[in-house]
Formats: structure tokens, C-alpha cells, sequence
């Protein structure tokens, strides 16, 4: 069946891995790739598609409405997925207003077009998908009440850190401007399917892990760090607790869902895979060090304890087994596998980073990091 997808934020981290999974998979598919390409946008992460026939990249910024609308028309758009945001937490906390009108603007923009273009069709919605790529941060912190760590914890009756998990019924409690912003779009999505009959799908991911992901985020940023021996800032005690999931397997739940997925249903997705940060930096020491040949631990003076983020969430830890029960979905790669794949790619792919860690970004870094 033919298709004509826009694929929002396409030139970042996880609309790459997106992006490339279609094109390559559906041939039938027209991938239009709308992307403003802010800092986290980079086309080079998507050159090995980027001559594929069935694949367009348009540079539009999405709050603009009328560019948008265009879109639609212009290319028939039956489906969406959008993944386009502001996506760092520590940047939101500087300057909120980007992540309102980007987040919350930028995605009732799309929603807008979307309503117009297909309510003007003779089929109206049918057939027709918006699915909204949000994330586990709406649902707040969870507490740290295994504080040592639990191996023996029974993924379903607990995790490791904790009783507690967020499902899909989790009542929203976001603390960042960021995840504030990512809920205000959420609750967009889901208005427009119960006002106007959009079919509507939202997925709520954990933190992703994987190539291409900008190196303001924590596995990057350490690898390349801990690579050129500079300081490792750890905020706080390094205790807070995230639960990571490789990006190949959050693309292919998107994949899933997209065709699969229940018109106005909400999926949670994630590996059941906690880590507290400071496990998580001995383990991206240990894999860089034996990779590059250096002595065993070499690096762990690298580690640097830093003030702590402002209003930092304690503990993410996704249930996921709705996604599972439903749709058949489970992550493909362990975590020491996935670990293993993305500090190889890194260290295999230093002009990628080099080309990245230059100019604004080093300015932005240098600020970020300075009165820590
Ligand atoms: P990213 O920051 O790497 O990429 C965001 C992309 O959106 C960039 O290409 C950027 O140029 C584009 N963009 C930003 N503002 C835009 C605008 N106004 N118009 C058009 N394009 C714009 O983000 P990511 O980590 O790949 O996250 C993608 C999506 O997934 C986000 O919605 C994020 O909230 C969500 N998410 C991320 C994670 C994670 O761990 N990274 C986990 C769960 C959910
Ligand atoms: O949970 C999903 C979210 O995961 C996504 O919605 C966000 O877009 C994505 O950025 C990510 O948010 P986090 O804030 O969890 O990711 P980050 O990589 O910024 O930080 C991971 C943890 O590491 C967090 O507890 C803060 C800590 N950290 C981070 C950085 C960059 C440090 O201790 N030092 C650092 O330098």
C-alpha cells in the first residue's frame, strides 16, 4: 500500500534511526523528512539514505503554520509521526520559553494541519495516523526505594530500585520545563482525537541510548570524554536511576505501533533495563578503556561529582508490558550488547563527533559547565 509520511524531526538522534528503518523497509513509502535543523539536527546522520527515491527532506521549522499546511497538501501526507522537540532537560531549565513553543506550539501546529488538510479530504480520517512520540519524563520520578539494588527483583512485581513503575495509567507529574512541555503536547494530541476524531496514538519511551545522539546527553557525552580523558561531571551522588533502551529497538516499537498500534491508545516503551548513573559511568569507562587497550580502570579518576540539576528526578522505570501483551513488542539487544555496539560506533566514528564538537557547541559546553 502506498503511503505518504511526514517524519518529524528526522535529523535527530531517534527520527534518524526512524527515518532510515522506513526507507529502507517501505519502498512503497514517500518518507518526507520536516526538520529545522536546530543544534541537535544533523543531516549527516542521515547519508547513507539520503539518494533513496521514496525519502525528501524538507527544512521547515514546525511552528510554522502555513509551511506546514503546505506540507500536507503538497505531498498528500496520509500519516505522521512526530518526533520533532527541544529534547535536553538541562537546556529547558535555562530557557523554557523554547521548549513551550517549540513542544507545545510546534505540535498543535502539525495537529492544525493535519485537521485541515484531512478534514478537506472526501475520506476525512480514514486511513489517515498521527502518532506523537512523547516520553516516560510526563509521568514525574519515581522513588529510589531499593536504594542498594535489588539483582533478585521480579521484573513485574518491582525493579531493581523500585516497587513502583510508570504504566500507561500513571498520572501525569512533570518536573522539567522540558517534560512539562512534552505533557502540555500530549494532552494536544489525545484533545484533538476527542474533539475532533483524529486517529490519535501517543507512545511514552525511556531513555534511549545508541549512534548519531547528540553529545550534550550523558553515553555520548562520557564516551567522548572519557576517549580524551576529560572530566566526567556526574551530577549530584550519581544515584538517580534511568532506564535505557537501545534506539534501533525504540524505531522498531514505532514501526509497530505505527501499523499496529490502537487508534487512541497509549503505549509505554522500554527495556526494563534500570541503571543509577554512577554504574552506568563505570561500566562506559571499563568498555572505552578495554576498547582503546588501556590499563583497567584507568580512567575512573575521570569521575567528577558536580552540582546537582535542578529539580533532578530521582528514578524513571517503564512497564512496558502492555506494548508487549498487545502487540508482541520486546527489545532485541541486552544491555551489555547495546553498550558494546554504541561506545564502537563512537569511537569508530570521531569526525561525526569532531564535526559536531566545534563552534556553538563548545561555547555552549564551556557555559553549561563552568559554574558547576
Ligand atoms: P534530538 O534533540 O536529538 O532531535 C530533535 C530533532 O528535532 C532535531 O533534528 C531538531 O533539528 C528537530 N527540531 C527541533 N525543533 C524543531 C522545530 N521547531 N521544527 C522542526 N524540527 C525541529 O531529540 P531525540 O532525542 O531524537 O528525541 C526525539 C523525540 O523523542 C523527542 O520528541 C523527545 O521528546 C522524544 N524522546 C526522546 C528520548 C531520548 O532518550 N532521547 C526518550 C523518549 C522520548
Ligand atoms: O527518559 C527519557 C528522556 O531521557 C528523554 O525524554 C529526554 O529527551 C532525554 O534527554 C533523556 O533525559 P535525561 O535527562 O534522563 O537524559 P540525560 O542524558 O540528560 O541525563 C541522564 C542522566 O544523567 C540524568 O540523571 C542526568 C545525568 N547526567 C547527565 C549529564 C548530561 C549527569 O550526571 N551528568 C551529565 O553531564
Amino acid at each position: 500500500m502506498k503511503r505518504n509520511i511526514i517524519i518529524t524531526g528526522g535529523a535527530g538522534f531517534i527520527g534518524s534511526h526512524v527515518v532510515r528503518l522506513f526507507v529502507n523497509k517501505y519502498s512503497e513509502y514517500h518518507i518526507v523528512n520536516v526538520d529545522k535543523l536546530t543544534y541537535a539536527g544533523n543531516l549527516a546522520n542521515l547519508k547513507d539514505i539520503v539518494d533513496k527515491p521514496n525519502y525528501t527532506f524538507v527544512k521547515a521549522d514546525i511552528c510554522d503554520f502555513d509551511i506546514i499546511l503546505d506540507i500536507f497538501k503538497k505531498y498528500q501526507i496520509d500519516g505522521v509521526i512526530h518526533l520533532a522537540a527541544e529534547s535536553h532537560v538541562d537546556r529547558s531549565i535555562k530557557d523554557p520559553f523554547t521548549f513551550a513553543k517549540t513542544n507545545v506550539m510546534g505540535t498543535l501546529s502539525i495537529l492544525q494541519a493535519a485537521k485541515i488538510y484531512w478534514e478537506s479530504l472526501p475520506e476525512k480520517y480514514e486511513g489517515k495516523r498521527f502518532y506523537h512520540i512523547s516520553t516516560d519524563e510526563v509521568y514525574g520520578a519515581l522513588k529510589l526505594t531499593k536504594p542498594l539494588g535489588d539483582p533478585n527483583c521480579n521484573k513485574c512485581g518491582g525493579g531493581p530500585f523500585g516497587e513502583e513503575f510508570f504504566t500507561e495509567e500513571t498520572r501525569y507529574s512533570p518536573h522539567s520545563p522540558y517534560s512539562a512541555a512534552k505533557a502540555g503536547s500530549d494532552h494536544f494530541v489525545r484533545a484533538f482525537h476527542d474533539t475532533y476524531g483524529m486517529p490519535t496514538i501517543v507512545t511514552n519511551c525511556s531513555n534511549n541510548y545508541g549512534p548519531y545522539q547528540f553529545p550534550e546527553k550523558l553515553i555520548p557525552l562520557f564516551i567522548n570524554n572519557i576517549c580524551h580523558r576529560k572530566p566526567l561531571p556526574i551530577y549530584g551522588k550519581g544515584e538517580n536511576v534511568r532506564d535505557w533502551l537501545y534506539v534501533v529497538d525504540h524505531a522498531q516499537a514505532i514501526d509497530l505501533i505505527f501499523h499496529k498500534g490502537k487508534v487512541a491508545e497509549t503505549y509505554n516503551i522500554g527495556g526494563f533495563n534500570e541503571w543509577k548513573n554512577i554504574d552506568i559511568i563505570k561500566v562506559l569507562i571499563k568498555t572505552v578503556d578495554r576498547i582503546l587497550g588501556r590499563p583497567e580502570d584507568a580512567d575512573m579518576d575521570l569521575i567528577t561529582f558536580v552540582t546537582d540539576r535542578a529539580g533532578h528526578d530521582m528514578r524513571y522505570a517503564i512497564d512496558s508490558t502492555k506494548l508487549k501483551n498487545e502487540l508482541g513488542w520486546e527489545p532485541s539487544l541486552q544491555f551489555e550488547e547495546g553498550i558494546e555496539k554504541t561506545v564502537r560506533w563512537y569511537l569508530d566514528n570521531q569526525a561525526w563527533m569532531d564535526n559536531i564538537i566545534s563552534g556553538e557547541y563548545e561555547k555552549y559546553y564551556e557555559s553549561m559547565y563552568s559554574n558547576r
